[in-house]
């Protein structure tokens, strides 16, 4: 949920826009950036599907456009997870926008966020342990790796995944970032 478009520096986190859908395709038809989503690379019409479903306020994914320019490179889950006050947060950016430290400026918005504004209890992040990208910005926003699921994820007959599983609680925000002034 997302009450208001978040700014950072460089970024608007912002709900997606219908037209939306084309400059999320970029991203989501790449097999290299889709590899450890779970639906993997996506058409164009299940492209769609994603953008549509995510236009009203029970929204779990977010656009994220760069300022300069006003181009959508790539876009942050945040939702409720199973316990109260509790989200999982998550990210997908265009390969041509990587490694500038986009994720994790989104990111860190997000969590300041969720718990200086939502009050939050505490948000929790997963990947697999061979997406370094990923793990990474979980580590440099601040996120605590608690646990390692071995072959914990299906994917088919030969192939499971395994799960690295991360989180933050407000304590923990609350004790590394001074409150957003109002
Ligand atoms: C994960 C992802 C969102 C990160 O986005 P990003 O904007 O490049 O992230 P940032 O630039 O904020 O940080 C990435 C960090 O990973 C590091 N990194 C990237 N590739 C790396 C590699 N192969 N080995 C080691 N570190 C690596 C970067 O150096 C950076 O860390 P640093 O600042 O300490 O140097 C992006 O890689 C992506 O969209 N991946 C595909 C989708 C995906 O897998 N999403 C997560 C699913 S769980």
């Amino acid at each position: 949920m997302l009450t208001h478009p978040i700014e950072t520096q460089r970024l608007l986190i912002c709900p997606f826009d219908l037209k939306d859908w084309e400059e999320v395709l970029a991203y989501t038809s790449d097999p290299n950036v889709m590899v450890y989503i779970p639906e993997g690379q996506l058409t164009e019409e299940q492209t769609k599907e994603l953008v549509v479903k995510n236009l009203d306020e029970q929204a779990t994914a977010f656009a994220v456009i760069l300022k300069p320019g006003n181009k959508l490179i790539g876009h942050m889950l945040f939702h409720p997870w199973f316990a109260p006050r509790t989200y999982e947060i998550g990210w997908v950016f265009h390969q041509a926008y990587h490694r500038r430290g986009y994720a994790t400026e989104a990111a860190l918005a997000l969590l300041r966020y969720g718990f200086e504004e939502l009050q939050l209890h505490g948000v929790i992040a997963t990947c697999q342990p061979e997406n370094i990208p990923s793990y990474r910005v979980m580590e440099k926003v601040g996120m605590r790796r608690e646990g390692f699921f071995q072959k914990c994820i299906y994917r088919d007959d030969t192939t499971w995944w395994s799960e690295y599983f991360y989180a933050m609680l407000e304590e923990e925000w609350f004790r590394t970032n001074e409150r957003k002034q109002a």
